[in-house]
């Protein structure tokens, strides 16, 4: 098997990041394809107590325990397997059940932090900023917060205002000039994600010729 390729993609929290991925990944049926959530990675924090977990900022590059997933991206793009990590929101902490990936021959690594690390970058074959109004990013994000992850309005608005935002401006919204795409709107542009797919699979393609 020739070595596997890499796709990132990057944006804003409630951008549509998990959508588009979740998108390329059924438009590729006759693919092998492992997607990597860079949520999955952020630090363990068993030794904290639920209401100190709270109070991390997890949005701030520090957060995330890259070295794993370096390790973990390193090695899938050399053929081994690993065993994932799994992150639950609604108690701020990874569990202690890991899910075994194979090795596949497309990656696709999504989350808000993944092109602010050059590392990753250098790893990536094709990298994807999914640019959506902060306006529509924070709707999304107080519903499907307050439905999959367990938290209440105020909380939403308070973290919002006090970390997202401000991380955002500075260590996201900068990272669109390292895209090769930018995706309006997230997970239900078709033409983008059309762009995308057959972009993929002359990449693999081109790799077998
Ligand atoms: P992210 O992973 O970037 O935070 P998600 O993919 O989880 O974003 O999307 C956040 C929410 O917005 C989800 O409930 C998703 O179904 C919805 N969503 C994503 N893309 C779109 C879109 N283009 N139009 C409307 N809703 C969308
Ligand atoms: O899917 P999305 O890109 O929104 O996931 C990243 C967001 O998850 C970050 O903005 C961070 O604030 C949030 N998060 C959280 N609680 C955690 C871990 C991450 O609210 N325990
Ligand atoms: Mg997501």
């Amino acid at each position: 098997m020739s070595r596997p390729i890499l796709i990132g993609i990057a944006g804003g929290t409630g951008s549509g990041k998990s959508t588009v991925a979740r998108a390329i990944f059924e438009s590729l049926p006759e693919k092998n394809i492992a997607i990597l959530q860079q949520d999955a990675y952020y630090k363990d924090q068993s030794n904290l107590s639920f209401d100190e977990r709270v109070k991390t900022n997890y949005d701030h590059p520090l957060a995330f325990d890259n070295e794993l997933l370096i390790d973990h991206l390193k090695a899938l793009l050399d053929g081994h397997a690993i065993e994932q990590p799994q992150y639950d929101f609604s108690i701020h902490n990874r569990i202690k059940e890991t899910i075994p990936i194979e090795p596949k021959d497309i990656i696709i690594l999504e989350g808000i932090m993944i092109l602010e690390d050059r590392r990753l970058r250098e790893l990536m074959d094709i990298k994807i900023f999914v640019d959506t109004d902060a306006d529509v990013r924070i709707i999304r994000r107080i519903v499907r917060d307050i439905e999959e992850r367990g938290r209440t309005l105020d909380a939403v608005i308070k973290q919002y205002l006090t970390t997202v935002k401000p991380a955002h401006d500075q260590f996201i919204e900068p990272m669109k000039k390292y895209a090769d795409l930018i995706i309006p709107e997230g997970g239900y542009n078709k033409v983008a994600i059309d762009i995308m797919v057959s972009k993929v699979r002359q990449v693999i393609s081109d790799k077998y010729q």
